[in-house]
């Protein structure tokens, strides 16, 4: 199945399916890392009808998000004499797209790139929508650019070699997207178990429907993309207080996820039955849903530690019953401080 993205600029496809061959007439440079290159690498070049190609890896992990490995990268192009028609392929998980991305938007001002995800997280979410970017000491993805892809190749059969921890990470971004925005895709996962490999595909064809969708009306997040953010704003301070050690993303957001329905609650606009439904879920992939806070005015004052409080106002997405969200920077500090004493 095809996912059609229109943006103003330009428009591509989502192809969700096993991957077919790809014939690219131009120099290629396939970015990916060491992990993803041992057990799929075989497969991809299978696939690829190339005649001017060549890999590199970077190191694998989030701590080599960074622009020194974006140097690395744009050198490898350099090397091998990339001209303005050269094409990147992003072949790995959302740390490879976003960094890949990157790169394709800096080389001689932009180049095309093509994304090839392997990891659930990146394949309903990273790979789509032209978000990229890399770290630095002052948070995470702060430097970037907005560059769209010129296709996604999504094929889950990467997926059978993914740790289940991986796995669930990328569920819980499922999850928020269609308690944000589809309450008829939150009852079909009621009943439907992601592990189960039919279903899966329709799970990614429903998410990067609703992401493409959000992203048509929104491209730079200047209003609605920021629902993307749902279970975010509570997510990003728990992966900052944590060292980034004890949980994926994925995990943060689904406790973050948690803790925004608590809020929901508290203001009325979710019911407990509502609430209790989202966490069953989650805790069905044996997401966390629970956190133990230990410092109350501690974990309020993190949330300006984080990027979107560089406009000193909180954010919250606070999602209305399931299938609709509300962005909002009214909320008290008072019902957030009391909801969190309550978690
Ligand atoms: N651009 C966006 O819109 C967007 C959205 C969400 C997240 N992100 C970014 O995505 C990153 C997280 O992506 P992620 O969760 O994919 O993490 P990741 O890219 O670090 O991949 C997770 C791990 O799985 C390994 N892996 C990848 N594919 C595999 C496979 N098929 N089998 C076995 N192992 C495999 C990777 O080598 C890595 O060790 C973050 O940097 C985040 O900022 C970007
Ligand atoms: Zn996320």
């Amino acid at each position: 199945m095809t996912v059609q993205i229109n943006l103003p600029n330009t428009s591509y496809d989502i192809i969700i399916d096993k991957l077919s061959q790809i014939t690219i007439d131009k120099k290629v440079v396939i970015v990916t890392n060491p992990t993803i290159a041992d057990l799929h690498l075989d497969y991809l070049l299978s696939k690829l009808d190339i005649e001017n190609l060549s890999v590199v890896k970077i190191p694998d992990g989030e701590q080599y998000k960074t622009l020194s490995t974006i140097e690395n990268i744009l050198e490898h192009c350099f090397e091998q004499k990339l001209n303005r028609s050269s094409v990147l392929i992003a072949f790995g998980g959302g740390v490879i797209g976003d960094m890949t991305g990157f790169t394709a938007s800096l080389y001689q001002r932009g180049i095309e790139f093509i994304q090839i995800p392997t990891t659930l997280l990146s394949q309903v979410d990273a790979s789509v929508g032209g978000k990229t970017g890399v770290n630095n000491k002052f948070g995470k993805n702060l430097i970037g650019a907005f560059h769209q892809p010129k296709a996604v190749y999504i094929d889950s059969s990467f997926l059978t070699t993914l740790p289940k921890r991986e796995f669930s990470a990328g569920v819980a971004e499922i999850v928020k997207m269609a308690v944000c925005f589809n309450k008829e895709f939150f009852e079909w996962l009621e009943k439907n178990d992601l592990r189960d490999g039919k279903n899966i595909d329709i799970a990614i064809q429903k998410s990067v429907e609703t992401k493409a969708w959000v992203v048509s009306q929104d491209e730079k997040e200047k209003g609605l993309r920021a629902a993307l953010n749902y279970g975010h704003t509570f997510g990003h301070v728990i992966e900052n207080e944590t060292k980034y050690e004890k949980y994926l993303h994925g995990e943060a957001v689904g406790i973050g996820i948690c803790m925004a329905n608590a809020l929901s609650v508290k203001l009325g606009i979710m019911s407990e039955d509502e609430q209790k439904r989202v966490k069953i879920l989650l805790e069905q992939y044996d997401i966390p849903t629970t956190y133990n806070i230990e410092d109350i005015e501690d974990f309020y004052e993190h949330f300006f530690l984080d990027k979107k409080a560089l406009d000193s106002k909180i954010k919250f997405i606070l999602a209305i019953g399931i299938g609709d969200c509300k962005i909002t920077d009214k909320v008290s500090k008072n019902d957030v401080i009391a909801m969190l004493e309550e978690f």
